[in-house]
């Protein structure tokens, strides 16, 4: 039988679930921008075009001339896509607004290139979306809350390119064949370990946690001979698409959580085109996303480069994050 291609899937899907139709064009735009990033992406040093663009995007970070372009090409293939409302990325101070707004069209948030400082190294970079329906005729407000996403995915850059891509019932994977650049259906139906065998976090930051995820981390480090009773292993790729495929994969929790260094900020990863997207994603595979303290996608975003505390991963160790942070104050670690 032949393989199911990535438009083939999403027709049947917007079928099942009675989606608006228009839907379809706006997640096979994004799979051509996709397209054209990973080409990008794969040649990157021999194009000269992964180095420092010389702009700073709005979280003060020096932006790659790859995030630029992954941004355009995003921008360019959703332009024109009937029904796309605005689009929220995390290289644009402001939203772009393609239309007036009708009850109904699509927001789309996105981080055209996450990871990005992994491409000089040569690692696994991603990109990451997700699709708020618009409210209300003409209502411009894009502070929403992740409960209200219809869909979610992600591409992930690494020795293959996979699409992975939820509307809430199961998560599916499409690895590019690079011989025809057809999506074809690699992974019918992710479904995450309820425990995790694996812990991944920054652990250089452990100084500044809040004492609930320091407690839990001495744990987690203790193994068998702690109140754990079984040892965790460890890994940290710095990317959060490749750690969060990882997890859809085989099990494990991905933490990066708020703390006294990122305080002021509401923490390091951005609520609506990272932490929100890849929560709806573990969520529908069984696995789940939390602040620490509550489900991510229940957080109301204050602006639309809000940050957040992330926990997301197998659901019993979620859960387990949640109980030792409900067990200790909330104040954070040092500065
Ligand atoms: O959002 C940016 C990002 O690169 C994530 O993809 C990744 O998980 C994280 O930052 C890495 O952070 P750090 O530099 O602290 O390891």
């Amino acid at each position: 039988m032949a393989q199911v291609k990535f438009d083939e899937m999403i027709a049947q899907k917007i079928a099942q679930h009675g989606l608006d139709a228009r839907l379809a064009a706006v997640l096979n735009a994004l799979a051509d921008a996709i397209t054209r990033i990973e080409a990008d992406v794969r040649i990157g040093p021999l194009a000269g075009n992964i180095g420092l663009a010389g702009a700073q995007n709005v979280q003060g970070e020096d932006q790659k001339a790859l995030d630029v372009i992954a941004d355009i090409h995003v921008q360019k293939a959703l332009e024109g896509v009937a029904g796309v409302a605005a689009l929220v990325s995390e290289e644009l101070d402001d939203v772009i607004w393609l239309k007036e707004p009708q009850q109904g069209d699509f927001l789309v948030y996105y981080d055209p290139l996450d990871g990005s400082s992994n491409l000089d190294v040569n690692l696994s970079v991603g990109t990451i979306f997700s699709i708020i329906p618009v409210q209300a005729d003409g209502d411009r407000n894009v502070l929403h809350p992740g409960r209200l996403q219809i869909c979610a995915g992600y591409a992930l850059y690494g020795p293959a390119t996979t699409i992975v891509l939820t509307f809430g019932d199961d998560v599916q994977g499409f690895t590019m064949d690079p011989q025809t650049g057809a999506f074809l259906r690699s992974h019918d139906a992710f479904s995450v370990p309820t425990d995790a065998a694996e812990f991944a976090i920054n652990i250089s930051r452990y100084r500044h946690l809040p004492p609930g995820f320091r407690a839990y981390i001495d744990d987690c480090l203790a193994g068998k001979d702690g109140p754990r009773g079984r040892d965790l292993n460890m890994r940290w790729v710095a990317s959060m698409v490749a750690e969060i495929h990882r997890i859809l994969t085989r099990g494990g929790v991905f933490l990066y959580p708020v703390d006294a260094k990122t305080l002021d900020k509401g923490g390091r990863l951005r609520l609506m085109y990272e932490a929100n997207p890849m929560s709806m994603i573990m969520a529908a595979a069984g696995g789940a996303g939390s602040t620490g303290w509550q489900d991510i996608v229940d957080v109301m975003p204050q602006g639309h480069h809000d940050r957040v505390s992330v926990v997301i991963g197998s659901a019993n160790e979620v859960a387990e994050v949640v109980r030792y942070n409900a067990s200790y104050p909330k104040n954070m670690g040092s500065a």
